[in-house]
This record gives C-alpha cells, structure tokens and sequence, in this order.
C-alpha cells in the first residue's frame, strides 16, 4: 500500500487550514495522527500527495471536501452514561429544580442542548435520564437539541443503531424500554425506539460560526469538545454557551477540562459544572 509522506510544510498548511475552519488546535505532536487519518482519505479519492490535497482543500467552494476532512481528522470517542457523575447530578440537582419551574410555570419548556454530540450516545442518555425522571407525558415541554461539525457521526446519532458492544453501560431494564432488539441482519444490535428518537432535533453546527438560535436553553452538554482547542477559542464559545443559556441555566463540561484562565461569568457549582 502507498504510504503518503507528509512534509511538515504541509502539516503546518493543513493545521492552519484545520484551526481556522473548526478551531481543532493540531501541534507538532498529532503529525502522525493527521497522516494516518487523512491518508485514507487520499487513498479514496485517488490523490497523490498531501501537497495536492491541500490545494484541493482551499479550492473547495461547495465546502463538501472540508466536511470531509474534518470528519476524518476530528476524534468522536464518546459512550453512554460516559462521566456518569454529571447524570447523577441532573438527578439530584437540576431537574428537581426544573420540575419545580415547569409546574409553576406552566407554559415553559425544558430545552437541553448536547453540543458536539459525536454519534448520539450522550444525548440518548440525556433523553433517557429525562425520561426516567420526569413524568412522560412531559414530552410537550421537552426540547432535546444535538449537535456536531462532522456529518458522519451525526448521521451514526440521527439513525441510533449501536452494537450491543456499546451499549454494556446501559441496565437490561433501559435497554428493554428505550430500544429496539434487532434480529436477523441487524441481530446483535439495538436501535433506540423512534418514538424516543423522534424527540431529538439533531442538526450540522460548527462552533466557530454564530449560533444564531431562535431559544435559550436550561442545560449545554459540550463535553470533551474544547479540550481541542485552545484557550482563546475555548473562552469565545464559553461565552457564546453563557449567551445561549437561560439564566440559571447550566453548562457541563468534560472531566478533564476546566474554565481555568477564561474570562467568563459562570458561576462554579460542582466540578466541571457551571451555572449562569
Ligand atoms: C470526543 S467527541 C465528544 C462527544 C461527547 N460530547 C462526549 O463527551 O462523549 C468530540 C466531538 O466534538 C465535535 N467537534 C469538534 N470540533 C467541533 C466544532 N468546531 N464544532 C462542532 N463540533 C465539533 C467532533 O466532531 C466530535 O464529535
């Protein structure tokens, strides 16, 4: 098999090219990562060097071959009830709160938004947390937003199949009520019931681009997302998430990231949870 060489001239193009379409921050270090990830996609589409590639890239008007690429650079590892600390924490905390709210208010609505949802394990936990906890005939006042820059995996979300593999965090008894045993071609499998899936407005969102969203939302999931980029990138969408947050609503990130050294306004209420 061809084995591409990438130069670091070109390394140095494509993660300038990288930072500015979608803020990933690739340093000298994720070389070997970019070659491997991107040099199959040279191998499809029968291009010969890097170099070429480039040049393709920066041509590209329709924006087809830039989606391409970042779906094959970006890193979408994600798992259901993934840092289950923070489902606790809705349990206990927050939806008791909003449970409140949406009874003395009662035209209100809960609105939750997984940004950067990789292939739809998070938000499908979020879906099923919200459903065990709230009545489900609540279903009216609840707005399930998705997100992600990478069109494969959100297509992956959108269809909500997964191997049985995947779903090892789930209990006998969720698994039994929020999905679908696949049999035959599909045995070994579990798609999430379409009544479920149906709730979730799944959708293409790069976070370097304004959101422009028609509501506020209650909760933001954007977890393992802005350990990619860097401090500066990281502080303009903390602040466009505290923008598009309800007051007192809040914002939960990953384990191992943190607001540190960002100017922001959130208040700090649990580890890697912030409230406006
Ligand atoms: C590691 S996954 C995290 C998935 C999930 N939030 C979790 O914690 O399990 C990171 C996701 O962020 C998405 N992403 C990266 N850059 C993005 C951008 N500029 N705009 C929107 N999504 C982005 C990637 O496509 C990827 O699916």
């Amino acid at each position: 098999m061809l084995d591409f060489q990438l130069s670091t001239k070109d390394f140095n193009l494509i993660s300038e090219l990288v930072y500015n379409k979608c803020g990933i921050n690739l340093q000298e270090g994720k070389k070997e990562l970019v070659k491997s990830r991107l040099s199959k996609v040279l191998r499809e589409k029968k291009i010969d060097t890097f170099h070429q590639y480039y040049k393709i890239l920066v041509n590209d008007s329709s924006g087809d071959e830039i989606i391409t690429m970042i779906d094959a650079i970006s890193t979408n590892f994600t798992s259901f009830f993934r840092e289950q600390k923070h489902f606790d924490f809705l349990n206990s905390n927050i939806f008791p709160r909003l449970k409140k709210n949406i009874y003395l208010k009662k035209n209100d609505s809960i609105r939750i938004w997984s940004a950067g949802c990789s292939s739809g394990e998070e938000v499908y936990t979020l879906l099923i947390c919200f459903m065990e906890y709230f009545d489900q005939k609540s279903t009216d006042n609840f707005h399930i937003f998705a997100t992600d820059i990478s069109t494969k995996v959100l297509n992956k979300a959108t269809r909500g199949v997964y191997h049985k593999d995947y779903c090892k965090n789930i209990s006998l008894n969720l698994l039994r009520k929020y999905f679908q045993k696949g049999s035959g071609n599909s045995d070994g499998y579990y798609k999430v019931k379409e009544k479920y899936s149906k709730l979730i407005d799944f959708q293409r969102l790069n976070f370097m681009n304004p959101f422009n969203l028609a509501n506020k939302f209650d909760i933001i999931f954007c977890r393992n997302v802005m350990i990619y980029f860097n401090k500066e990138t990281q502080g303009v969408l903390v602040n466009k998430f505290w923008d598009s947050l309800k007051d007192g609503g809040c914002l939960f990130i990953g384990h191992s990231e943190s607001l540190m050294n960002i100017q922001h306004k959130f208040k700090y209420i649990a580890p890697t949870i912030y409230q406006k």
